[in-house]
């Protein structure tokens, strides 16, 4: 049995740019340098959008993976094909399985865009495996009230946890392969060791301030890919200034070509060609 602690393999910077209608994100590049499932991982924001400036992305299609959005601050109004409309808020999260096709929305509602303020979120993309890439679409939009949120006995670490399981607590969202998804604000001189099972990939992105893993520092605006391992151990030096903020992300290399083109992932060309040829033609949701 392995017990080893996961490391930091390399560390990817992040890079402002602009996405959907215009919004800011911070992504990092090159995008191939996310580990699989995960195809996409950018920070809308933060931004203090002025009274009647909010923007967001107008109707566009997804085919063959999930896309999951995940706010801090702000709101995102969605609606879609299937009939489903609802708004984010602050700690909210949406799971979107594409699957086969879904044409939605994620833009600014009335009042928020009326009212302008802060929006700060993220938006993450995780492969399907050839066999679901064509499954029904499916929703899940979890509040913030029941995203579980735990600490540790001292208190310097809390943990949202998304997907997976956490000082054991476990996620209410369903995913379709494992995949391990959690929020984790850690306090100056606070640590956690995690459990993440050997063979699987893991990433950790910093959004605010410095920690450590196995005594590399990460920091804000920076994404680690992790060395395999059966654990991961997260800290905090005590005389740091302000609390870190990461994601730490988790699931199994899905091995198997991948074709890309926009808002289409499948594993062919022929299969884009037909995702493509499938909009134009009405087929999606
Ligand atoms: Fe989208």
């Amino acid at each position: 049995m392995m017990t080893e602690k996961r490391r930091l393999r390399t560390t990817v910077p992040t890079h402002r740019m602009l996405e959907g209608g215009g919004f800011p994100v911070r992504r990092p590049t090159p995008m191939g340098s996310l580990t699989s499932p995960f195809l996409l991982l950018d920070e809308m924001g933060p931004i203090d959008w002025p009274p009647g400036g909010a923007i967001g992305a107008p109707a566009h299609p997804h085919r063959g993976f999930e896309t999951v959005t995940y706010l801090l601050e702000g709101k995102i109004g969605h609606g879609d094909s299937v009939g489903n409309t609802g708004e984010l808020g602050p700690g909210d999260v949406q799971w979107m399985t594409a699957g086969r096709g879904v044409i939605h929305s994620e833009l600014p509602p009335e009042d928020f865009l009326e009212s302008g303020g802060m929006m700060h979120g993220f938006q993450i993309w995780v492969n399907l495996p050839a066999a679901d890439k064509m499954m029904e679409p499916r929703y899940q939009d979890i509040p913030a009230s029941e995203i579980p949120h735990v600490k540790t006995d001292d208190g310097l670490v809390e943990a949202r946890i998304i997907a997976g399981n956490c000082l054991g607590e476990s996620a209410v969202i369903d995913t379709v392969i494992p995949i391990t998804f959690l929020h984790l604000t850690l306090k100056p001189g606070g640590s956690i060791t995690q459990q993440l099972e050997s063979g699987i990939n893991g990433m950790v992105y910093c959004f605010k301030g410095n920690l450590s893993i196995e005594g590399k520092p990460l920091h804000d605006g920076q994404l680690g890919i992790l060395t395999d391992g059966d654990s991961i151990r997260l800290s905090v030096a005590e005389e740091a200034e302000i609390e870190s903020e990461i994601l730490l992300l988790a699931g199994p290399e899905i091995d198997e070509p991948i074709a890309r083109y926009g808002p289409f992932v499948m594993n062919t060309e022929e299969e884009i060609h037909q995702a493509i040829s499938d909009f134009n033609n009405g087929i999606f949701a």
